[in-house]
């Protein structure tokens, strides 16, 4: 694994995967990181990457959709291997504005399919990083395995789900060494402030509501995204090309036990608020539409193929990550303006 291309590498998971392999003495290749910077991409993630790393790191503005462009990286770059984690990949905007989660999401997958495909004399490993929301949702018991058959609900999941069958299908019928992981839901440092760990925390930070949708005991599995990355850089080095792997953090949580954790580690480490326990900051408001009740994880597969296990807890995962906030200011502000205000706007009413 030479040149491998990451694509969406300025989100919060591409960014955390790019330091966390850069920093990995196992890989010893090059990354060529093509990201649009669509609202959610954003350079500040990688700062100090390129010039810590001038020969191993190259950023490139492109848009996964763009064959042109994509031809060019494939050539110019030596590219033999590609990890996918460009996306739309919020439910929320997903249901305001399915349109470019289907040109992304699925188109994107499918010209760098192709790219795959032309390059495949080169090509070690095509890995695509898709989500446990493609099975659906689960009653009270059970967990998903690998077996699980897909039954996305919201436009996200579907077009997520139909871009892992295209990675599958190319497996299939091109011999291309393919592999698909399904995650659960991460959490951690550089997570954009409208996915619901980062959200609350910034709201409980300034004293603002907390917007729980429905009666919030929706429940979720929790990962730290530094598991995420380790988990994915096994699948890319030793998982079996077709298969997939489903990656969880045996961390079921209610999202209304989230938000009130969140409550409690910022009334211990964050300045009071006048107003009392950030607990009563909690708004039950309308529920998302299509709302998933639960999801949840069977990963022994990658347990007893690859030898990973989470390493993190939820209660030193959170910890850090709500440390990572405080201390990111600057980075929170920045994110913050912009394309963002209006989504909170438009989405609860009020300006963050
Ligand atoms: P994110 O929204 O934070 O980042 C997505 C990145 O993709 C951004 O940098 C964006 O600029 C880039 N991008 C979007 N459209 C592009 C295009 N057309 N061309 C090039 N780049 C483009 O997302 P994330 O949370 O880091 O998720 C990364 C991947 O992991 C996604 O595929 C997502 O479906 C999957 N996933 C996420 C989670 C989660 O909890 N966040 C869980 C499981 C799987
Ligand atoms: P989210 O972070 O959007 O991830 P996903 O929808 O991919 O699971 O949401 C996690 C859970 O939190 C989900 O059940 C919806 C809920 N949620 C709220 O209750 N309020 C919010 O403001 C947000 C963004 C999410």
């Amino acid at each position: 694994m030479k040149n491998l291309l990451v694509t969406g590498g300025c989100g919060f998971i591409g960014a955390n995967f790019i330091r966390h392999l850069l920093a990995d003495p196992d890989f010893e290749g090059r990354i060529i990181n093509v990201d649009l910077l669509t609202y959610a991409g954003n350079l500040e993630n990688l700062d100090g990457v390129a010039q810590a790393f001038p020969d191993r790191y190259v950023f490139l503005k492109a848009d996964i959709c763009d064959r042109a462009a994509m031809d060019k990286v494939f050539e110019e770059f030596l590219v033999d291997a590609v990890c996918n984690f460009a996306a739309e990949s919020h439910v929320d905007r997903s249901i305001v504005a399915p349109d470019a989660f289907i040109q992304t999401n699925i188109v994107g997958t499918f010209v760098l399919l192709e790219q795959a495909r032309k390059h495949s004399q080169r090509l070690s490993r095509f890995h695509h990083v898709s989500t446990d929301e493609v099975y659906g949702s689960l009653g009270e018991g059970g967990f998903f395995t690998e077996n699980t058959a897909y039954r996305p609900n919201s436009p996200y999941s579907a077009s997520k789900a139909a871009s892992d069958h295209l990675v599958r299908a190319y497996g299939h019928t091109f011999g291309l060494p393919v592999t698909i992981s399904n995650c659960s839901n991460n959490y951690g440092p550089y997570q954009f402030p409208e996915k619901l760990m980062p959200l609350m925390i910034l709201n409980a930070l300034a004293g603002k509501p907390l917007p729980v949708y429905g009666d919030g005991l929706n429940i979720r599995d929790w990962l730290f995204v530094e598991d995420h990355c380790r988990a994915v850089w096994h699948i890319l080095k030793n998982g079996r090309p077709g298969e997939t792997y489903n990656i969880g953090g045996a961390c079921e949580k209610t999202n209304i036990d989230v938000v009130q954790t969140i409550c409690d580690l910022l009334d211990e480490t964050a300045p009071a608020l006048r107003s009392g326990p950030r607990r009563s900051l909690v708004t039950f408001v309308t529920d998302r539409l299509g709302h998933d009740r639960r999801y949840a994880i069977d990963f022994s597969k990658l347990q007893q193929e690859l030898g990973w296990s989470p390493c993190e807890s939820f209660e030193s995962g959170i910890r850090k990550t709500i440390h990572w906030y405080l201390k990111n200011e600057g980075w929170v502000k920045r994110v913050q303006s912009g394309e963002y205000a209006a989504w909170v706007k438009k989405q609860y009413g009020e300006a963050p």
